[in-house]
């Protein structure tokens, strides 16, 4: 006879382990945290098994049962939410087992922690960024915190921190970490990850204690603190095409460190050539867009997008404004005309400049309408699928990069709802930029009206309309194009 520890994982029922599944089906005794574990897991187990909440029960009682079972030579299978090894009082169980002579075992469960970073589509560990992951916890009534741990000492190492049990705690935590990651470093709460009603608050150390506050939530949600979560870092050596390790060695070089032999081709060739990878060249245009006389200019050239009759202001009309995204929403100028002329849901406003972000926070805080990330320059993280009713970019993609184009055509069929539209206004640039797009008209990058509508049709999208845009004197500069998610 052996208890089985499992980990149910974070709550969606096909998140346990497939051994944790197995063991399930085939104990005669389940016992289980009831208000953490979900049901559809608990009814794995066989027809006939004795089926115990232990959520009401004390440590007693719960060794009690296990006693029970063990008389009578019976396996136990004993489901903790998430992973066991976290914050899920198994030690004390074991203990008691020990003192027994019963034997035991432990199946690990995914970690709310994995499964929020995974919602949230971000990697904790960014090269250049943030190389730890902390998980921890303050200190509550029943539970203190070794003086080493305090939360102010463990945010002095700038690491991404996974705060567990702390949400009613969230304005000491927040008071904790400001000093060491500032007032804009991305938080986000995590609210009953990969339930049914899942959700993910995103806000900076700045506003996440007023927009937790808001949404109501006090209990089950983790924290996650850390510049990680902007999502913007360099990319990993890991995969860098110079970095040689013993899964890809360095290529024209045979045997062991030891005893390499030099290939006999002339590599000179391609000496000083500068290697650029795609994230250069979006750097690059990031660059360009962090600060620039654009946007103050900009404020008042609002009439090419929003006077009646403009491609843009006739499509943007179609949309459904119940839950819209604005990708590259600079300083916001084209949300507040629609804050001040058209009734919507929620705006999303996305950006790759943080300080363009902070322009949009401020301009619009109070409304609890808005909503704002920065974002890695081509994904749409951590935006969650299928909720949102219209996407739009006016003024931006025209500068992207083609490959960052594509992957956002992805990302927005990928957040938007059934129905749900998209108004993009690209590039009609059909020459080859050549290195520098700043060195083309209007600083337009690569792209062609055909082939925008071609990525599009393959990202799974209905073309509605496309309308060439002429700017300033270059005709067919741009195009504005009108994509539907289809119904089914
Ligand atoms: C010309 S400004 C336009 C801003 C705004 N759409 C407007 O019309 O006022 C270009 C914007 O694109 C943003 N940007 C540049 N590259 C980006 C990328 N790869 N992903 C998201 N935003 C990007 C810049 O930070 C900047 O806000």
């Amino acid at each position: 006879m052996t208890v089985h520890f499992i980990g149910a994982g974070p709550g969606a029922a096909d998140l346990i382990t497939v051994r944790g599944l197995r063991l399930i089906e085939r104990c005669p005794v389940c016992l289980y945290a009831g208000s953490l574990v979900p049901r559809a897991v608990i009814a794995a187990a066989p027809a006939g098994a004795r089926i115990v909440d232990t959520s009401a029960l004390t440590l007693g009682d719960i060794i009690a049962e296990i006693a029970a079972a063990h008389a009578q030579g019976l396996d136990i299978a004993r489901v903790h939410s998430g992973d066991p090894s976290l914050y899920g009082a198994i030690a004390e169980q074991m203990r008691h087992l020990d003192r027994l002579a019963i034997p035991y075992d432990v199946t690990p469960g995914v970690p709310a922690f994995a499964a929020a970073a995974a919602a949230l589509r971000r990697e904790l560990t960014l090269p250049g960024v943030a190389q730890s992951v902390i998980l921890t916890r303050t200190a509550t009534r029943a539970s203190g915190m070794p003086d080493g741990e305090r939360l102010d000492r463990l945010a002095a190492s700038g690491a991404t921190l996974a705060i567990h049990l702390s949400i009613a705690n969230l304005a000491r935590v927040v008071r904790a970490c400001l000093p060491h990651y500032g007032a804009d470093c991305p938080a986000i709460v995590a609210y009953r990850i990969s339930w049914p009603d899942e959700r993910l608050i995103f806000g900076t150390l700045a506003d996440i204690r007023d927009k937790t506050k808001g949404a109501r939530i006090t209990r089950t949600a983790l924290i996650l603190i850390g510049p990680a979560l902007a999502g913007i870092g360099s990319d990993s050596r890991l995969y860098a095409a110079d970095h040689h390790h013993v899964a890809r060695p360095r290529q024209g070089w045979t045997g062991c460190d030891d005893c390499r032999v030099r290939p006999t081709g002339d590599d000179s060739v391609n000496e000083g050539l500068m290697e650029r990878s795609p994230s250069d060249y979006r750097q690059q245009i990031k660059q360009d867009w962090s600060s620039a006389p654009y946007y103050e200019l900009a404020e008042t050239s609002l009439w090419p997008f929003w006077s009646e009759g403009q491609p843009f202001c006739r499509m943007f009309n179609t949309l459904d404004l119940t839950n819209i995204v604005e990708l590259a929403c600079g300083h916001g100028r084209h949300a507040a005309y629609i804050r001040d002329h058209y009734l919507f849901g929620q705006l999303t406003l996305v950006d790759i400049n943080q300080p363009n972000i902070a322009v949009c926070e401020n301009r619009f805080a109070g409304d609890g309408r808005f909503t704002y990330f920065v974002n890695s320059g081509r994904d749409l993280a951590p935006l969650v699928s299928g909720i949102y009713t219209a996407v739009f970019c006016y003024d931006a993609m025209v500068h992207f990069e083609y490959d960052d184009v594509l992957s956002y055509l992805k990302e927005i069929y990928r957040i938007l709802r059934r129905d749900g539209r998209a108004l993009l206004h690209h590039s009609n640039n059909d020459q080859n930029p050549g290195a520098r797009y700043s060195d083309n008209p209007h600083w337009r990058n690569f792209m062609s009206s055909t082939l925008f509508a071609h990525a599009a049709m393959r990202s799974g999208f209905l073309v509605v309309e496309q309308q060439l845009v002429d700017w300033g004197a270059e005709a067919k500069l741009d195009c504005a194009t009108l994509l539907a998610k289809p119904s089914a």
